[in-house]
């Protein structure tokens, strides 16, 4: 089989106020793979992940340089971001339901891409509602205000609202800091799902969940990719650097 491309990150450097967090770093990112990036705080994890769809321009003191390419092309070279966070979508630590409705949430981004069709807006809630594991919570009160919603269920209206756009690499920031285990069981079985269609990157403090989820983990310490190898590799103890064992296995972290 054909291993093909679909993120490549080369020489990437971040810094926050002159401050150098990240340093020539690369990576190669599969399409259809789950990558799990695991390391302890401050390693760098959120940074890298945000510059993946250049969340990081909303931040004035951040200073990106180097490639990142999607498909081949730089996500840096053009200007407007816009399109870019359609095809890279992001799911935040702690979830930002917007305050309206669970319906206007999730129909939002194509109501913004120019889909009028009622319809066909229900048609894209309801399969993005399905595959965020949300739609019999919430079916019958889909006019409700979604800030009403539990901690995990906004966690999957997040999950839906950026599914929302058909993403082709969904990226998400520890989404199960903030919700019981049983919802975060649930969240798993979608992103396994979802892995058939897109391409996922994962940064999480859970080694067992890099462990569940991912085809493959990549640890990072102090802005630096320390390993990264397939699962059965990884968590199999055959790492490149002692430190990553090391994390695993709870020394330090
Ligand atoms: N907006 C910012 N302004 C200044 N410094 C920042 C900003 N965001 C992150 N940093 C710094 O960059 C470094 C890496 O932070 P980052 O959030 O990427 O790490 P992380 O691995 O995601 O950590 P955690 O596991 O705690 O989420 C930290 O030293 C942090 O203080
Ligand atoms: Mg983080």
């Amino acid at each position: 089989m054909v291993i093909k491309k679909k993120i490549e990150v080369k020489n990437l450097c971040i810094g926050y106020n002159n401050k150098q967090i990240i340093e020539n770093l690369n990576l190669d990112i599969f399409q259809n793979e789950v990558l799990a990036i695991i390391g302890p705080a401050n390693s760098g994890k959120t940074s890298l992940l945000r510059s993946l769809n250049r969340m990081t321009d909303f931040n004035a003191e951040v200073k990106v340089t180097g490639q990142i390419l999607l498909d081949g092309e730089n996500i840096y070279d053009d200007e407007d971001s816009t399109f870019l966070r359609r095809r890279v979508g992001m799911v935040s630590p702690l979830p930002v339901g917007l305050p309206m409705t669970i319906k206007e949430n999730v129909t939002y981004a194509p109501r913004m891409a120019g889909c009028k069709d009622e319809k066909e807006l229900d048609h894209i809630m309801e399969d993005c509602l399905k595959k965020a594991a949300l739609w019999d919570e919430v079916k019958d009160r889909l006019n409700g205000l979604a800030t009403k919603l539990s901690g995990g269920q906004q966690q999957r209206l997040t999950i839906a609202r950026a599914l929302s756009h058909h993403p082709e690499v969904l990226c998400l920031d520890e989404f199960s800091i903030a919700i019981d285990p049983v919802t975060t069981m649930k969240i798993e079985a979608v992103l396994h799902e979802l892995k058939k269609d897109m391409t996922i990157v994962m940064v999480t403090n859970v080694i067992n969940q890099a462990k569940r989820l991912g085809d493959r983990t990549a640890m990072m310490l102090h802005g630096n990719i320390l390993d990264i190898d397939t699962n059965e590799r990884i968590f199999g103890g055959h790492t490149q650097d002692k430190r990553t064992k090391d994390y695993i296995e709870g020394l330090f972290g």
